[in-house]
């Protein structure tokens, strides 16, 4: 990744569509959950996010409703490692359970909650059918990638998108 993928005048746009969700008690919650082996799901949320909506920007899509519906698409708010925390299997439980919670914490568009429901697919039977459905999902793929590659640490891109969230 370009070093220009995270110019500041473009984290500061993207700041400014989830500066109302960034701190809350139930985003915040995020970074007590491990995700992906070795980080936590709140970094991996906002990695997604700011993913999303430079995919958004770039295709002239609706880089608020990617924004937002990327960091909430994994809100489900528990630690799947834990036994008995969900009925049945995370792949399928976990995108039902953050769109329940992100429901609860704002407004949501149409747009965001098929994004957040479907970001699984082709796992799942939501369909995604929005344009930020389609970002997040491709975002949630590669930024997965990028993590397990290790890609995340060696590019230090936690501390890059960090201050976005002081
Ligand atoms: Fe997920
Ligand atoms: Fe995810």
């Amino acid at each position: 990744m370009h070093q220009a993928f995270f110019d500041p005048a473009a984290k500061r746009e993207f700041e400014a569509c989830v500066a109302d969700l960034l701190n809350t008690p139930e985003v915040l919650s995020m970074k007590r959950i491990r995700h992906h082996w070795f980080g936590t799901c709140y970094d991996h949320s906002l990695f997604v996010a700011y993913v999303a909506f430079r995919m958004a920007r770039r295709w002239g899509w609706d880089e608020h409703e990617a924004a937002r519906a990327g960091l909430l698409h994994d809100l489900f708010l528990y630690d799947p490692h834990t036994k008995g925390t969900h009925p049945g299997l995370q792949c399928f439980d976990h995108p039902e359970a953050a769109l329940e919670n992100a429901a609860r914490l704002t407004e949501l568009s149409e747009a965001e909650a098929n994004a957040i429901v479907s970001h699984m697919w082709p796992l799942g039977v939501h369909l995604p059918r929005s344009r930020a459905a389609v970002a997040v999902n491709l975002a949630d793929k590669s930024c997965a990638v990028v993590e397990l590659l290790y890609l995340y640490r060696l590019m230090h891109i936690g501390s890059r998108l960090a201050p976005l969230a002081a």
